[in-house]
């Protein structure tokens, strides 16, 4: 009983410690800011969330419709394909749009977005109404590039407007607006609800929303100041941005260092995407960028996120639904536990933390699948495998890549490096999407077995490959990998398994 008391009055302490600080530190225009460019993340869970539940119903409507053109029942192959279309292809919409993520003004750039969503949302949920199952998938291509634009948009923006002090904090409100984004779609999917034969329409349109409210919003947060001091090089401006999101007169220190960055940039080429990969002074954090994203789709969660209730079923859960809507109870519980975790415990730690628990989860799991036929209680264990799995996925590799590659980069590459990153994770998203269900058939219990093999791997790399980036400004930890890169190959490689390697910080803190 008594560690369970200190745990408890270890959290309480923790929340009204974080409650304090976060109180002292964020401004009305830093939340409401912060709160405006995550209304994007809540709608890109949203539409990743959307499909799942009321896939028999649409597919009625898609039959409906066939047989009203061509006056016969669509068929079965013709059906399946037109549903793995319309799932597939919007991770092929932000795939394409996360690759142009660009130096243009955020706020503008977030306001243009929102074009793609009102856009993508109407014609979804107009498709019933025309008869139309290409609106539908028209609609679903064009949400998917604005949840791309949206994905590499938004963590850019809060890590740049962010105190260093609460930057991995407000990064982790992207991920968290994500699954409460998911978690609002699966609710809200119940066929009691919006999920109906009549009112699916409706749940699809409701994506337009949060982009009215985005849009309202937008003209009173500031732009970016880095990006208006470094790029558009407008003191005047930056520094007025800077007061209003840190409530002080006073900004000396924080214009010093984006000096500092600017000095630094305007010394480097403008960077382009193949130049990250030929620059040795890129290629290392370019690499730590892309197998981070990687790290996160390749966990396997979205097997988990598109095709749960069919898992859950072959679990032998009695109710799949609500099984599912059970994870995403629990995606979002943990990555609240990872807001307030990763400012004390750096990101590189919780990241492994999480990435090993998936792994171990993983593993039961399957054990747990293969002795179903002989020991029915064993669909307990799966099941209570599957909520570990989601939680340690949400400790670190859900939120932290999608800040992390932000961090890693100055405010140069930043733009291409995040289109890299994004599409990397996009393009792996599509590929779980479209093969988990064919690998399942074929593998049976053991495809979880794969996804543990990959989360190993991705353990042991960012053991020995990805720094410490708490409390380090942009500039510290770009300086760091330059030194590194300047130094050559071998002195890396010495570093990387002496410093980081043994789970010490690079040296990021000393000066360069
Ligand atoms: C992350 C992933 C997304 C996944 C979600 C689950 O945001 O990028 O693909 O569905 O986490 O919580």
């Amino acid at each position: 009983m008594l560690p369970v008391t200190h745990l408890f009055s270890f959290v309480i302490r923790l929340c009204v410690c974080v409650g304090v600080f976060l109180l002292q530190t964020v401004t009305g225009t830093l939340a409401l800011s912060v709160f405006t460019a995550v209304l994007g993340s809540l709608e890109f869970g949203y539409n990743i969330g959307v499909i799942n539940a009321p896939q028999k119903i649409i597919e009625d409507d898609y039959n409906a419709t066939w047989l009203h053109r061509y006056g016969e029942p669509i068929p079965t192959g013709t059906l399946t394909s037109l549903w793995s279309l319309s799932v597939a292809i919007f991770s092929i919409g932000g795939m394409l749009s996360s690759f142009c993520v660009d130096g243009i003004n955020r706020t503008g750039s977030m306001l243009i977005n929102n074009l793609f969503a009102f856009i993508g949302g109407s014609l979804m949920g107009m498709s019933k109404l025309c008869r139309s199952f290409e609106m539908m998938i028209l609609g679903r291509f064009i949400i998917g590039a604005y949840c791309g634009l949206a994905s590499g948009l938004t963590p850019m923006y809060v890590g740049e407007i962010a105190p260093t002090s609460l930057r991995g904090a407000l990064g982790t409100l992207h991920q968290l607006a994500i699954v409460t984004g998911i978690l609002l779609a699966q609710i809200l999917g119940l066929e009691s609800l919006l999920g109906s034969e009549h009112l699916w329409p409706v749940l699809l349109g409701l994506t337009v929303v949060p982009t009215v409210l985005q849009m309202a919003l937008l003209p009173f947060c500031p732009e970016s100041p880095r990006f208006l001091y470094i790029i558009r090089c407008q003191e005047h401006h930056a520094k007025s941005g800077l007061r209003r999101l840190t409530g002080r007169q006073e900004v000396g220190d924080m214009l010093t260092e984006m000096k500092e960055e600017k000095r630094r940039m305007d010394m480097e080429r403008k960077v382009s995407i193949p130049e990250l990969f030929r620059s040795s002074l890129y290629r290392q954090p370019i690499i730590v960028a892309i197998l981070l994203q990687l790290s996160q789709q390749l966990s396997g969660i979205n097997a988990i996120f598109y095709y749960s209730t069919s898992i859950f079923t072959k679990a032998g859960v009695q109710s799949p639904v609500y099984a599912t809507i059970g994870a995403g109870v629990v995606n979002c519980a943990f990555t609240v536990v990872s807001l307030f975790l990763v400012e004390r415990m750096g990101r590189r730690t919780l990241h492994m933390l999480g990435l090993g628990g998936m792994c171990v989860c993983a593993i039961i799991m399957t054990m747990a699948l293969a002795l179903l036929d002989s020991v029915p209680w064993m669909s307990y264990i799966s099941m209570l495998s599957i909520f570990g799995f989601v939680a340690f996925f949400e400790v670190g590799p859900g939120p932290i890549p999608w800040f992390f590659v932000a961090e890693l980069f100055s405010q140069g590459p930043r733009p291409a490096a995040m289109a890299v990153a994004g599409c990397s994770n996009w393009t792996a998203n599509f590929i779980i999407g479209m093969c988990f269900q064919y690998v399942a058939d074929i593998c049976g219990p053991y495809v979880f077995l794969i996804f543990a093999t990959l989360l190993l791997f991705f353990l042991i790399f960012t053991f020995f490959r990805v720094p410490e980036t708490r409390g380090k400004t942009f500039d510290q930890i770009a300086a760091n990998f330059n030194q590194h890169s300047a130094g050559g190959m071998m002195d890396m490689d010495m570093d990387l398994s002496m410093g980081m390697g043994n789970g010490m910080d690079m040296d990021i803190d000393k000066p360069s």
